[in-house]
């Protein structure tokens, strides 16, 4: 007799994350000495406590290599299985090589390919989308994602409006592709250019020093219309959760975390409430972490894997809002 063997779907699965954030805090008490706020005002308008900032010379690429090794750790993977490294940022040591290049060559990835993203703050699901695309279409099996950020290099620190809001940081995940149940469901990519005027960073960027010593950037900060970005990020993060329920033809009560940007306690609450969420189903890490762009969702995908926050079978929904503006939901079945 002859046993017909049911061939499973291949599907992209996050086997390893780890995190890179610099050392140095910088608490709300901290910021009332540089700039007109409160800790007060800070906490409750958008329910950050204190944020990390990268120390000088610090670099994207520093802490992403470092996010990078715990992940390779953690998952068991060595550096030869790598075979794409994706890293999303909009704050590169330089305009070139990419942040990906130079975080392979420390890491002697043997000739994959490696390039930078930007997608700002969606720039994580951005890249988990673009990794699943590569494992499902059979070109890759392996690929390594990092997510990594110095805001507070374009950060005006004279601008209360902008300056309370961010932290620099990195973290990082491995995704494997298997036949199996679990893994990634479904991913769903937007964006509209022509909210652009609402948050950008204008001008030169590299985190890295000039060769004469002066900083490698110029007038490339931050500006945000805070309440119209608000607004969006609420419709917009709502709208592609629901696409993602939607897609897999599940309820939001059968999810059992959300993960969503850190960018304002207010703009998640407000997100949950619309989706009919409950508080344990939603993880934040903001009140210590600010906004960190690309690192956002998996620097807090890191911790609430390390707090016990997900198991096994859990259907987990990242869901991100950035500048350009672009957003985007994932959904896994851990
Ligand atoms: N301390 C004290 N007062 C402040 C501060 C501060 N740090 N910042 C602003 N204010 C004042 C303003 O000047 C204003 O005063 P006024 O009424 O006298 O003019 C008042 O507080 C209210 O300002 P609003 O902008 O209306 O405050 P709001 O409640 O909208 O909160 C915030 C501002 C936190 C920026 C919010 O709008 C927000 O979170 N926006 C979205 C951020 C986001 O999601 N960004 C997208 C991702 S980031 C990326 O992609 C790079």
């Amino acid at each position: 007799m002859t046993v017909k063997s049911k061939k499973r779907t291949l599907r992209s699965r996050i086997i390893g994350t780890g995190s890179g954030l610099p050392k140095k805090v910088l608490t709300n008490l901290d910021l009332e000495q540089i700039v007109d706020t409160s800790d007060k005002w800070i906490l409750t308008r958008t329910g950050i406590r204190e944020r990390r900032i990268a120390s000088d010379g610090e670099t994207a690429t520093e802490l992403g290599l470092k996010a990078a090794r715990t992940a390779l750790e953690t998952s068991g993977v060595s550096q030869n299985e790598v075979d794409m490294l994706i890293v999303a940022t909009t704050t590169p040591d330089m305009t070139f090589p990419s942040t990906a290049c130079l975080v392979q060559a420390k890491l002697k990835l043997d000739n994959c390919p490696s390039y930078d993203i930007m997608a700002a703050c969606s720039g994580f699901v951005y890249g988990l989308s673009i990794a699943d695309q590569f494992i499902q279409s059979g070109q890759c099996k392996t690929v390594l994602l990092i997510g990594t950020e110095i805001y507070s290099r374009i950060t005006d620190w004279t601008d209360r409006n902008t300056c309370v809001l961010f932290g620099d940081g990195a973290a990082s995940a491995v995704i494997k592709g298997f036949r199996s149940d679990r893994g990634i469901l479904s991913t769903h990519l937007f964006s509209n250019g022509s909210y652009a005027d609402l948050l950008f960073a204008n001008g030169c960027y590299g985190s890295k020093e000039n060769t004469d010593g002066s900083n490698g950037f110029s007038n490339a900060y931050i500006q945000m219309k805070g309440n119209q970005t608000f607004k969006v990020a609420v419709q917009r993060m709502s709208e592609a959760s629901r696409t993602a329920l939607r897609h897999n033809k599940i309820k939001a009560k059968d999810i059992g975390l959300v993960i969503p940007h850190q960018a304002n306690l207010r703009i998640i609450d407000a997100v949950s409430k619309k989706l009919g969420l409950s508080a344990e189903q939603v993880f934040t890490n903001l009140d210590r972490t600010g906004n960190t762009s690309a690192a956002s969702i998996p620097l807090a995908l890191d911790e609430a894997i390390r707090a016990g926050r997900i198991r096994k079978n859990d259907l987990v929904l990242f869901v991100a809002f950035g500048g350009g503006f672009t957003w985007g939901s994932a959904l896994v079945r851990w």
